[in-house]
């Protein structure tokens, strides 16, 4: 069982967990809240999070030197992958939008904003940030999004209770992320990703370093990277935004 803390108000449940964490931590702690009204996103976007979200932030002891934990973003994703199909059913098409935008119906349900804080001493910890929309209605979400956003009730017209889409994401999170950290990104971590990638085969476009490349999405390497199938060939990408190729002119970013 993972210590937890909740709020019924926060910044920033990112915020707050490593606030907690930097003194050091000697296991696990879960940081939860019902509201945020500085959520975080990537990319230094805001994360609208009103009432009726998951709101959580599981912060992780670092055990390993930090390179270890580069590809945590897919680790990530895998854990809130399995956790929402815990609550909702294993034959809804939760899709995992590299690296890791979770989508239903090509819909953004939820996302993950991973933060190290490395120190050089036993405060080291990682801070895996994890936003669901669970059962508001839709129109307290801004209009603008980059990416068209849903909830678990209008995806599944049905309504789910935040308190156990945060059992079960946070615990399937640790689990994934505990086997992260001891093994690497294995083989069936790397294969659970491409099994639920979203965009397999389509073209799509990514941004890097303010460079949009379109191409055909073949899947992702061993490493965890993105493959792009583009008129120059075969790219991995390591980072960068992900977006459909015909948004890559006026939306550029996501
Ligand atoms: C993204 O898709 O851009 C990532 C969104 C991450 C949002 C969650 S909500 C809980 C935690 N606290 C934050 O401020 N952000 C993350």
């Amino acid at each position: 069982m993972i210590r937890r803390i909740h709020y019924a108000i926060i910044d920033s449940t990112n915020s707050e967990a490593r606030r907690l964490s930097e003194n050091g931590l000697d296991e696990p702690l879960l940081v939860t809240a019902t509201e945020q009204f500085a959520g975080r996103g990537r990319h230094g976007r805001a994360w609208h999070s009103p009432r009726g979200g998951a709101w959580m932030s599981l912060a992780w002891p670092v055990r390993k030197p930090p390179i270890a934990y580069a590809a945590i973003a897919l680790p990530a994703a895998v854990g809130v992958h399995r956790g929402l199909r815990d609550v909702v059913s294993y034959a809804a098409d939760f899709r995992i939008k590299w690296p890791n935008d979770l989508l239903v119906s090509d819909q953004k349900v939820g996302g993950v904003l991973c933060e190290q804080l490395i120190s050089g001493s036993r405060a080291d910890a990682l801070v895996i940030g994890v936003g669901i929309n669970v059962d508001f209605d839709l129109a307290e979400l801004p209009s603008d999004l980059r990416h068209p956003a849903t909830t678990l009730r209008a995806a599944f017209g049905k309504n789910y209770d935040v308190e156990k889409v945060i059992e079960a994401v946070s615990e399937r999170l640790a689990e994934v992320i505990a086997d992260f950290e001891a093994h690497g990104l294995t083989s069936s971590l790397v294969k659970e990703v491409q099994d639920n990638l979203a965009y397999l085969g389509k073209v799509r476009s990514i941004t890097i370093g303010g460079e949009t490349i379109a191409g055909r999405v073949a899947g992702i390497d061993d490493a965890g990277r993105l493959l792009l199938d583009t008129s120059k060939g075969r790219i991995a990408c390591e980072t960068g935004e992900f977006a459909a190729a015909h948004e890559a002119a006026d939306r550029n970013r996501m």
